[in-house]
């Protein structure tokens, strides 16, 4: 959706008819304390949405029903604390607590089982492990682009970095929309008129101006994004040597950054490069989107299958 969508769209969803609470602090310490257990609540990236169109929505709630108050406002309080906390600060101190990758030495395939952990029980509708999400996905891109086998494994690793989840970083740092830090957050971020009045890097003159500490199109790989599962995977994609081509690394990077990729906000960061990949994120989201439907694939049928594309870009034990 080009040209951006104002947060009053964002702050109108199916999911919330009562209105928005009068505190979201308060709401963030009433629901899920300041650090919510990684496992518990919803993912925020895939139960609320600022872009989604109102048929979509309309489909979607339906599918998922979040017309009832508390996974909305866990939902709100997982944002509250991302807008709160994730500074440059907060975020150049992730990258160099995880960018040694020295939490775990494993496979893909353990990662994938590994996130079978994630499983939600306080979502509804979720009552099948993760990892049918990374096989759904992957069948998607499969059936849409049999040539592109390297694409078809970009479906089963995008959500992978999530393992960070497990290594106990609280959700805030681990799911949901990303967005650039260093910089005044843009209208298409979900929740931005509500969220970010904490943030205390918006009180800083260099990083509350709309370019922030970037110069004019420099590129969004020069650019800071807040702190979750796409960086990380990313990140260590890159330290793994991964032979997948720099569409699938430039995908899962920039997956869940639904404010440029889906709001249309952020131009003035993009460089050639990212016009030129935007077409690529956009095309992996349609199969990333509401794939978790009651059709579950036979992960048993599949894994040989996908083991093939992990033995051809990716084999063996790897740091995490
Ligand atoms: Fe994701």
């Amino acid at each position: 959706m080009p040209g951006g969508v104002r947060c009053s769209r964002a702050a109108s969803p199916v999911l919330c008819p009562g209105g928005w609470p009068h505190s979201l602090l308060e709401l963030a310490s009433r629901c899920n304390g300041f650090n919510p257990p990684p496992n518990q609540g919803p993912d925020p990236s895939l139960v609320y949405r600022p872009d989604v169109d109102p048929d979509v929505a309309k489909d979607k709630g339906s599918f998922r029903n979040y017309t009832s108050g508390p996974l909305l406002d866990r939902v709100l309080a997982t944002y509250k604390l991302m807008h709160t906390r994730q500074t440059v600060d907060f975020v150049r101190k992730k990258h160099a607590q995880f960018g040694g990758f020295s939490y775990k030495k494993m496979t893909i395939m353990e990662a994938v089982d590994m996130l079978d952990g994630l499983v939600d029980e306080s979502d509804p509708d979720v009552d099948f492990p993760n990892s049918f999400h990374a096989f759904q996905t992957a069948e998607g891109i499969r059936k849409a682009h049999p040539d592109k086998d390297w694409f078809h494994l970009v479906g089963l690793l995008h959500d992978l970095g999530k393992v960070l989840a497990l290594a106990g970083e609280p959700q805030w740092a681990v799911v949901g929309d990303t967005f650039p830090v260093g910089c005044r957050p843009q209208a298409s971020v979900v929740f931005c008129d509500s969220t970010f009045q904490d943030n205390p890097d918006l009180q800083d003159p260099l990083y509350s101006t709309e370019l922030g500490m970037y110069q004019p199109h420099c590129g969004l790989e020069n650019v800071l994004m807040s702190w979750g599962h796409d960086e990380y995977m990313y990140q260590m994609m890159k330290f793994n040597k991964f032979s997948l081509p720099p569409e699938a690394f430039y995908m899962i990077r920039f997956h869940s950054f639904y404010p440029w990729h889906t709001g249309g906000d952020y131009r003035q960061l993009c460089s050639a490069r990212d016009l030129a990949m935007l077409p690529w994120v956009r095309e992996f989201n349609k199969f990333d989107l509401y794939t978790k439907c009651p059709d579950l694939p036979d992960v048993d049928d599949l894994r040989p299958y996908y083991q093939g594309l992990i033995d051809k870009y990716c084999p063996g034990v790897l740091r995490w």
